[in-house]
């Protein structure tokens, strides 16, 4: 028997044992995720918000949170699934608005079972001329923003008996970057305080999965600090992955209880070269730099 996707005139037929495979993906991934509840920081765009819409549409409840409830509300109604998701308000950066959505989060599903650490920016600078306000802000966005959403999201999940913490960091957090490189520091921090949570939350049935994109085409750039030295140490023949596709990988990750997912998995030479041979790395950083 021939299946073929749906696709058009250039449509291929293909085998039934292909198809079924990813069928019966789909059809896990719904299972796995239907009455389950994901909340998401750093939700009113980019990356967050896919993350937000690849649960949701595989039937997850999803609460989305970022520091302005106009911008978030706006991203729940391109996400859709109305009846099962939440958009709050919630600065990283305050405890208090954690606690806050964890609250509500609870009153509105009285569950919570995956919790994404997305929120996060860049400062653009070398280490030279850093203004150490800029970077003390930025680390307590990307860095202790997750640590105190970990804290106040761990005793829910123990009580629960389990459920997923998900940082989404980057490759930034294995090579360090110059001219971002205290937006490495923060993601080289966030990388470690995942995997070493992820040993000891173990116990609790506590899962802890860390997400390293490449450069993604999202607002990213454009909503980074900028200090005095500005440089890029990325070719310019490197268009970036989509959100979309980090979300579809972060589901894979959660679904197959991964402890890392580099995506896309070309990232994954440059981050075993640095490992083994960093001086050739440094050196065409250095390179495009100038
Ligand atoms: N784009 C890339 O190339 C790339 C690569 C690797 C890793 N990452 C990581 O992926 C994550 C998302 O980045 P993105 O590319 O989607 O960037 P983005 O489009 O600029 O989105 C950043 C999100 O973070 C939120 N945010 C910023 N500061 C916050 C705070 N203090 N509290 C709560 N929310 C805050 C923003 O929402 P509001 O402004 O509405 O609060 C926004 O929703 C970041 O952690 C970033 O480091 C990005």
């Amino acid at each position: 028997m021939q299946i073929y996707t749906i696709g058009g005139p250039d449509c291929t037929p293909r085998s039934t044992s292909h198809i079924d495979l990813l069928r019966a993906a789909e059809y896990n991934a719904g299972m796995e995720l239907m009455g389950k509840v994901v909340v998401v920081t750093g939700a009113s765009m980019g990356i967050g918000e896919a993350i937000a819409k690849v649960f949701a549409d595989h039937g997850a409840g999803v609460v989305m949170l970022s520091r302005d409830a106009g911008r978030v509300e706006a991203a729940r109604t391109r996400v859709g699934h109305p009846e099962r998701t939440l958009a709050l308000s919630c600065d990283v950066r305050h405890r208090e608005d954690i606690d806050r959505a964890v609250s509500l989060t609870m009153h509105h599903f009285q569950r919570v079972d995956v919790w994404v650490n997305n929120a996060g920016h860049g400062l653009l600078d070398s280490v030279a001329e850093l203004e150490m306000a800029a970077c003390r802000d930025m680390l307590d966005t990307n860095f202790f923003g997750a640590v105190s959403a970990m804290q106040a999201v761990i005793p829910v999940l123990r009580q629960q008996g389990g459920g997923t913490i998900i940082n989404i960091s980057s490759v930034a957090g294995h090579i360090p970057m110059p001219f971002h490189a205290a937006y490495s520091a923060t993601k080289f921090a966030l990388n470690a305080i995942g995997k070493a949570a992820r040993v000891e939350l173990k116990r609790d049935g506590v899962h802890v999965l860390t997400v390293c994109p490449g450069y993604v085409r999202t607002g990213f750039s454009e909503n980074a600090g900028r200090g005095k030295d500005v440089k890029q140490v990325r070719p310019g023949s490197v268009r970036g992955i989509s959100a979309e596709r980090v979300a579809r990988a972060t589901l894979k990750g959660y679904l197959k209880r991964k402890r890392e997912v580099i995506v896309p998995w070309t990232m994954h030479i440059p981050v075993k070269f640095y490992q083994l041979i960093p001086g050739v790395v440094e050196w065409a950083m250095g390179r495009m730099a100038g």
